[in-house]
């Protein structure tokens, strides 16, 4: 595909609910887009010593947001910031400086909680962070997403009014990806 997204999922919890946006929010890509979910659950904790042989979890990591024109951040809110697992993996592909793999990337930011702000804090420390990485991130629409029962139907797909809301996101998304990659 024209397009090769990464997906990071601030969360490693088996049943994450941001990951099950993620799949959902996916499936509404155009078709030149294609999305690939990066893994950092294996990334060793960050450590400036390591700077000059990264592991190989790390080397990966930088390869395929190197490899990608965008990245869509899905997060989840931990005590109103962002999951330590996301912030070790920011810190590790923007490394050694000067060699940071995020810088230009254009970056959609979008998360769940069950709470009913919805992640909306964990995603303005997200975009703080972004903007140091000078990751061009889409401001609008903004999606805080509120997991509760009415999310989903009985058969797991989205309900209607939320599936058109992430539709809207992802045109949205795909627009500035275009514009900035
Ligand atoms: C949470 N949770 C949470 N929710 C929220 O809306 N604001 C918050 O600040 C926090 N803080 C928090 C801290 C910690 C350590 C945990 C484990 C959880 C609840 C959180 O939204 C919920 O566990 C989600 O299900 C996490 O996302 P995933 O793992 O389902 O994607």
């Amino acid at each position: 595909s024209q397009y090769q997204i990464a997906v990071v999922v601030g969360s490693l919890r088996k049943d994450s609910l941001n990951r099950k946006l993620a799949q959902a929010l996916v499936k509404l890509g155009p078709p030149e887009f294609s999305f690939k979910y990066v893994e950092i659950g294996d990334l060793p904790l960050y450590n400036q010593d390591d700077d000059g042989d990264q592991a190989p979890s790390v080397k990966r990591l930088k390869a395929e947001i190197s490899a990608s024109q965008g990245v869509v951040f899905v997060t989840a809110e931990y005590n109103r910031s962002i999951p330590g697992v996301l912030k070790n993996a920011i810190d590790h592909a923007s490394r050694p400086y000067g060699q940071s793999a995020w810088a230009g990337k254009p970056a959609g930011v979008i998360g769940t909680s069950i709470g009913s702000i919805g992640s909306a804090l964990a995603q303005q420390h997200l975009r703080n962070v972004l903007a140091y990485l000078n990751m061009p991130t889409m401001g609008q629409p903004e999606a805080f997403i509120h997991s509760n029962d009415a999310l989903y139907d009985a058969d797991g797909n989205l309900n209607e009014g939320s599936k058109g809301f992430l539709q809207g996101w992802m045109n949205q998304y795909a627009a500035w990806v275009r514009k900035h990659a």
